[in-house]
């Protein structure tokens, strides 16, 4: 796969075969880390809420951020399949309290397209979830799903707290699932749901999944970058593994810069520019 770009094809292709990667992005250097590091699809969350602009919730991020931060990606990448992650105002809820049409969620899902570049979008579940979805997919724009916890409605799940615990709820999910399939969704995230249950709808359908929280039978598995590096440190859930700790080594590198341009220790000579003797005799 390496040196070609990643088809929604390729996506569908390597389920059962291998495992497959996906990370978020949010701007030209880490989209770039990330698509040099092979990783199969990048994400551009409205994660970018929490973990970068400092908000507490990601219904706070609209459209004209999403917009921005997604064509930083696509510049960058060149390899990886871009999810362009559709924001609470672009196909829910307007700021003003009004819910968005499926006409305007299709412009949305458009913009994402054409404007930034995106190869495909991401939806979470909501009430009007299989009515909008089916437009989008219906305007030739691939569609992937998101079920369990809908950060972007989480007030309406019982908070930020494990999905389909009981026998009730997991049927549900099952057939949210198969629901979107059914839609022509190219695959589903599926986001903190017991592992079992997350192995049952992986079974089930034909497209993959993709885990976040939902144990190790995914077709593939998600996570936020700034997780994952140690650069955000409001608060870890459970499922996030750091591979590395990088706040506190930018700390450091910080406090010395700090240090040394306080000390008159940078820039040295070696960061600086000369000019020949005799033009600066000609000043004197
Ligand atoms: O916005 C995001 O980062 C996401 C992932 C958690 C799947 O939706």
């Amino acid at each position: 796969m390496e040196g070609k770009k990643i088809t929604v094809q390729d996506i569908l292709t390597m389920k059962g075969k291998r495992k497959i990667t996906m990370l978020t992005a949010y701007d030209y250097p880490l989209a770039s880390l990330i698509d040099k590091a092979g990783i199969d699809m990048i994400l551009v969350g409205d994660s970018l809420a929490n973990v970068v602009l400092g908000l507490d919730s990601t219904t706070k991020v609209g459209m004209t951020e999403m917009i921005h931060h997604a064509k930083a990606v696509t510049r960058a990448v060149k390899h990886a399949l871009v999810v362009g992650d559709m924001p609470y105002d672009s196909y829910q809820v307007l700021p003003t309290g009004k819910q968005v049409t499926s006409d305007e969620s299709v412009k949305n899902a458009r913009r994402f397209i054409e404007e930034a570049k995106c190869d495909v979008v991401k939806l979470e579940w909501f009430d009007r979830c299989l009515e909008v979805t089916e437009q989008i997919i219906k305007a030739g724009i691939a569609v992937m799903g998101h079920i369990g916890l809908t950060p972007q409605t989480a007030d309406k799940i019982g908070g930020f707290k494990v999905q389909g615990k009981d026998a009730e709820a997991a049927q549900r999910l099952i057939e949210q699932s198969v629901q979107l399939e059914k839609l022509g969704c190219f695959s589903i995230v599926l986001e903190c749901v017991p592992d079992k249950i997350a192995e049952m709808i992986t079974k089930k359908i034909k497209i993959p999944t993709i885990g976040i929280g939902a144990g190790v039978n995914c077709d593939g598995q998600v996570l936020v970058t700034h997780d994952l590096l140690g650069l955000f440190e409001r608060f870890t859930p459970k499922f996030v593994k750091k591979y590395i700790n990088l706040s506190p080594l930018i700390t450091k590198a910080i406090e010395e810069y700090r240090d040394e341009v306080i000390r008159g220790k940078f820039p040295a000579a070696e960061h600086s520019f000369g000019i020949k003797e005799e033009e600066l005799k000609k000043l004197r």
